[in-house]
């Protein structure tokens, strides 16, 4: 499989398992098969609420022998209750004890959006905190720090439009080295491919299927589905693999990493399938033509009535 090469010489496999949406009672099989299956990248996050189960997979896989803990490339992601510098070592530690796990390989500031301390999820404006009261810069600070205690080996965020990124880059210690954000071919974001190739920072397609699974809540009405775009059904054909496969290899070949989500064995099987699917010079121009900015993940829970957080602020697009 492709790898993602990092400047310290970590390479990062190409194709991993998303495990945003998985409950946790299926994902602790999924993520035992998985690795059964060959995948060596899983992508997990602390508000998914399952890294638990998917600890214990790790950990009974490990003792199994079915793969090592340094073939694995585990990613994970800081809550936006945890901004403060005192309190995102204390997170990464929780989610390193819930995986089993005596360090990740990336560790991401999952939000530029602060919630108060002990809140999950905001109800209102006042469980949010502006990035002017908690910047970005102290949160990165204590980022830097789990580097060099080794309890990572690797930083960056998620959700970043590109004036974040500069801004991050023009203060940091350790650059960021990912930014994991929505793609597809509703939603390609090639000026964000361009800054980040000029400045040496991979990028990780979330959403790769359009995420039919997400809550009723996150739904547009009349919303496209992008599993049932036509062009992507004849590519599909013309290519002898399935519509999940050819959007999967369509974010490989633009040199991205990409996570679909899966807990169903044969879906997992042909998801990682993805990466030997070739698609023609021809087959990206016409799935080029597809893009359309349409976010199925439009971060407008982040902006209750009275909210420093706007989808003009947030995507400064
Ligand atoms: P399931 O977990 O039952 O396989 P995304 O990665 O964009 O968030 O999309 C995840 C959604 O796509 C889930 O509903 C998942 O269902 C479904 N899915 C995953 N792989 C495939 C596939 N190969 N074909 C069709 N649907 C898929």
């Amino acid at each position: 499989m492709k790898t993602l090469q990092f400047g310290n010489g970590d390479q990062m496999p190409i194709l991993g398992l998303g495990t945003w949406k998985s409950a946790p009672g299926d994902v602790y099989r999924a993520v035992k098969e998985a690795l059964r299956l060959g995948y060596r990248h899983i992508d997990c996050a602390a508000i998914y609420g399952n890294e638990p189960e998917i600890g214990q997979a790790l950990h009974e896989s490990f003792k199994e022998g079915v793969v090592h803990r340094d073939q694995m490339w585990i990613t994970s992601k800081l809550w936006n209750n945890s901004h403060a510098s005192e309190d995102v070592q204390p997170a990464l530690e929780k989610t390193l004890a819930d995986l089993h796990l005596g360090y990740l390989d990336l560790y991401l500031i999952h939000w530029p959006v602060v919630i108060k301390k002990g809140v999950v999820f905001p109800e209102s404006a006042k469980d949010l905190i502006g990035l002017d009261v908690l910047p970005i810069s102290e949160t990165w600070k204590a980022m830097e720090g789990l580097v060099d205690k080794s309890l990572c080996r690797h930083i960056g965020v998620s959700n970043f439009s590109i004036a974040k990124l500069q801004a991050l880059l023009d203060n940091a210690k350790l650059k960021p080295e990912m930014n994991q954000i929505e793609l597809h071919p509703y939603l390609q974001q090639s000026a964000m491919l361009d800054f980040c190739s000029k400045n040496g920072i991979h990028l990780t397609a979330y959403s790769p299927l359009g995420s039919s699974d997400r809550p009723p809540g996150m739904k547009v009405k009349g919303e496209p589905v992008l599993l049932q775009e036509p062009l992507i059904a004849t590519i599909a054909k013309r290519c002898g693999a399935t519509q999940a496969q050819v959007l999967i290899s369509w974010a490989i070949h633009r040199g991205t990493a990409v996570i679909p989500k899966s807990v169903n064995p044969e879906r997992m099987k042909q998801n990682l399938g993805a990466a030997e699917v070739s698609l023609t010079q021809n087959d990206m121009e016409e799935l080029a033509g597809l893009d359309r900015n349409r976010r199925y993940v439009s971060g407008d829970f982040w902006s209750p009535e009275g909210s420093p957080y706007t989808a003009a602020n947030l995507w400064e697009e």
